[in-house]
């Protein structure tokens, strides 16, 4: 018996200092289209999500609202598990840093480390961020106008001095390079990969992995003065929900290395030069492949809470919809750049793509078949080269939109979909179905026939993206669950005298005075 091939899938962890917002839904969504795409094309997936719940930033975020750090991050945490259900993720497993699983996993790396002689104690001297949990050297930073100094990312900065554990990062310069070159798909896209690389030459100092200032992280074993550097116990997250420290289960050998770690760019240094070298350090592999995606504008404008522009994900479902979100954050902006969301780019999407190009599309062979066939699949009849040319299209589909999956390129794969959904707008108006009722009925036939069965490939290409509007369209061809998966494009055709439901709208258009609201 075959095993099915396995595909381990994560988001970044969330900080919990905040309300989940447009941003970090971007990330899970493109997880979650992957997921779903990856089950769909046969494979054992293995999908995360979760937490990040450690640190000063969250230790102060809770100080703000006046709880304790751990009543505060339960309610915190809790909003994220919340997203999940609105946006329709699927993930396989939700992580807490504050887990016990977790801190058990994060002491196990340390103590890994340490006997590997890749910590060591010291005391740092240097600047910190809190908001980005980050070091940075003096070279880096800049002044704002009140003499305030900024890290690159523009958070500002304060001096730390105190005892301090190192992890030999400085080590692992000649061993990272050599790493990224002989995996030339670790980083994506590949501008960022020569980025993470310029970086990595240019020298890389050993990193401080304790703290002793603040009490909210994992204590170091042995040494409990000393908490765990926040992103050394955020990071291990992906072994833990893969079953470290135990490395021999069934579960650690299956699912690690993780296929693919997705995050935002201004968290890639992380992923892309820390991580690998703790893993190597510790004796574990690294992650297969880091997709770093851009970052979202407002209207032109950078988000921030500041500038009150925050876009929350639950008004953009209740506004628009929720297939219709999903859609139009993975269709505008070439999955990797950054991207500005706006009103009339989401309604014109909206309006042209979905209802007009693939809802009308449906629509209109549903109901030609409600009306003029009593709702029955009509037999199929001789094909010409012109029915042949499209199901031709509509069949491929796995095999076009596979590899643009695994580049993560979502609006490429979005586009080759809607290839085949305008081809089958042309087709309809030229074979005018309508005027063949009267001419030649069994003609009729064979064209609703030719559209049924493009619509079943296109409904099934298109439910990782927008799951509940693609199954409203499967279960309208009345294609049953077990027939929905991309194996079933080829094997399961539609069958004549197949009794369908009466067809309904699934994308809405939206009025002109919904649009000028
Ligand atoms: N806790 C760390 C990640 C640890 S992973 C081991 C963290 N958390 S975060 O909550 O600040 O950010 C999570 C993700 O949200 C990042 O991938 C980030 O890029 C993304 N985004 C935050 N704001 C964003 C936009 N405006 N647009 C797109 N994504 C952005 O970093």
């Amino acid at each position: 018996m075959s095993e099915k091939p396995r595909y381990y899938i994560t988001t970044p962890i969330y900080y919990v200092n905040d309300d989940p917002h447009i941003g970090h839904a971007y990330t899970t969504l493109a997880c979650d289209v992957l997921a779903r795409f990856k089950r769909l094309d046969g494979f054992d997936v293995h999908f995360l999500t979760g937490t990040d719940e450690h640190g000063q930033k969250v230790e102060k975020a809770a100080d703000v609202a006046g709880i304790d750090p751990k009543a505060f991050t339960d309610k915190v945490s809790q909003r994220f598990r919340d997203l999940l259900g609105a946006m329709n993720f699927s993930n396989d497993d939700f992580i807490r840093t504050t887990e016990d699983r977790h801190i058990a996993s994060v002491q196990a790396i340390w103590a890994r480390l340490i006997e590997r002689k890749e910590i060591y104690l010291g005391s740092y001297a240097g600047w910190y961020a809190v908001r980005d949990e980050a070091f940075y050297g003096e070279g880096e930073l800049t002044k704002d106008a009140a003499g305030q100094r900024l890290a690159p990312s523009g958070a500002p900065v304060e001096w730390v001095e105190e005892p301090s554990y190192f992890f030999r990062l400085s080590a692992w310069q000649d061993r990272l390079l050599k790493f990224y070159e002989e995996n030339p798909d670790f980083i994506a896209p590949n501008s960022r990969r020569n980025e993470v690389i310029s970086f990595v030459k240019s020298g890389l100092q050993d990193l401080s992995v304790s703290r002793v200032s603040f009490k909210w992280g994992v204590p170091v074993p042995g040494d409990d003065a000393h908490v765990m550097y926040v992103w050394l116990d955020a990071l291990t997250n992906y072994i833990t929900a893969a079953g470290f420290p135990d490395t021999e289960s069934e579960m650690f050998n299956r699912y690690w290395p993780a296929d693919l770690h997705m995050v935002g760019k201004d968290i890639l240094r992380f992923h892309a030069v820390y991580w690998p070298a703790f893993l190597m350090a510790a004796g574990l592999e690294p992650p297969k492949r880091v997709f770093a995606h851009g970052w979202w504008t407002n209207e032109g404008q950078k988000i921030s809470k500041s500038l009150g522009n925050v876009i929350s994900p639950y008004d953009l479902v209740d506004q628009y919809g929720l297939d219709q979100t999903r859609y139009f954050l993975l269709r505008e902006v070439p999955f990797g750049n950054d991207g500005d969301f706006s009103k009339s780019s989401m309604i014109s999407r909206m309006n042209n793509e979905l209802a007009n190009d693939y809802g009308n599309l449906a629509q209109r062979v549903l109901s030609m078949i409600t009306k003029n066939l009593d709702g029955q699949m009509p037999a199929q009849g001789d094909f010409t080269d012109e029915d042949k040319r499209l199901l031709e299209a509509a069949t491929s589909l796995p095999e076009i939109v596979r590899p643009l999956m695994d580049a993560q390129t979502f609006h490429e794969a979005l586009e080759r979909i809607w290839v085949v959904i305008r081809a089958s707008n042309a087709y309809v108006d030229h074979q005018a179905p309508w005027v063949l009722r009267k001419s030649d009925p069994p003609r009729m036939g064979t064209v609703l026939y030719v559209l049924a069965e493009t619509i079943r490939c296109l409904a099934i290409m298109t439910q990782p993206f927008m799951p509940e509007s693609s199954r409203q369209m499967l279960d309208q061809l009345a294609v049953p669950p077990d027939g929905r998966s991309f194996s079933s494009i080829a094997t399961n055709k539609l069958m004549p005298g197949t009794v369908l439901p009466r067809p309904q709208g699934i994308f809405p258009r939206f009025s002109d005075e919904e649009a000028s609201a």
